[in-house]
């Protein structure tokens, strides 16, 4: 992240296109501490507005490594890069950090926020508080095509969480 990041209100984001940042491009999902923590790649969530609160959701199966840090703390991040970090999110979605040093093999930065952590190189961060989780239920599909997505019934956890922290390039 350059020097000129600021934190902000995300209404007021001038760049932020969450078709175009999750699904194309897509994002970190962060969560731990600076003793622990993983990451890993998502092109499936969402950003928007609940109960009065800005707020993101994340998808996550329930084999990540990253579904654990998810579960044991209180906060999560979503941390968005320009399109020549692709690579670096490609490989954080193909690698557990079960079996491989994320950190070492990308080279990214990790900044210890109070609540998260996130990636210097980001050019967007959210920093969420977990408000809440659900497991996807298969028995609530209405369009029953959803669930090719899971041949092996592992139905992913939803998690909402508040955006509490909005960081954005200047
Ligand atoms: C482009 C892309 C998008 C992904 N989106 C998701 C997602 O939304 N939810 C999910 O559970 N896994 C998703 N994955 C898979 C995880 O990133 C992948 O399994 C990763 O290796 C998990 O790492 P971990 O075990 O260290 O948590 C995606 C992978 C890629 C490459």
């Amino acid at each position: 992240m350059s020097e000129m990041l600021k934190e902000i209100n995300p209404k007021n984001s001038k760049n932020f296109n969450p078709y175009k940042e999750i699904g194309e491009k897509w994002m970190l999902v962060t969560s731990g501490t600076n003793k622990k923590f993983n990451t890993m790649t998502a092109s499936w969530g969402g950003v928007g507005v609940l109960w009065n609160k800005n707020v993101s959701f994340v998808f996550i199966r329930p084999q990540r490594y990253t579904f654990e840090f998810l579960e044991n703390n209180e906060y999560y991040s979503l941390s968005f890069f320009d399109e020549k970090y692709k690579p670096v999110l490609a490989k954080c979605g193909q690698v557990s950090g079960r079996d491989v040093d994320k950190i070492k093999e990308t080279g990214l930065n990790p900044v210890f926020d109070d609540k998260s952590v996130y990636f210097k190189e980001a050019k967007n961060v959210l920093i969420c508080k977990k408000i809440y989780s659900q497991f996807i239920d298969p028995q609530c599909f209405i369009d029953v095509s959803i669930q090719k997505n899971y041949e092996k019934n592992d139905y992913h956890k939803m998690y909402i969480g508040e955006i509490v922290k909005y960081i954005e390039e200047g």
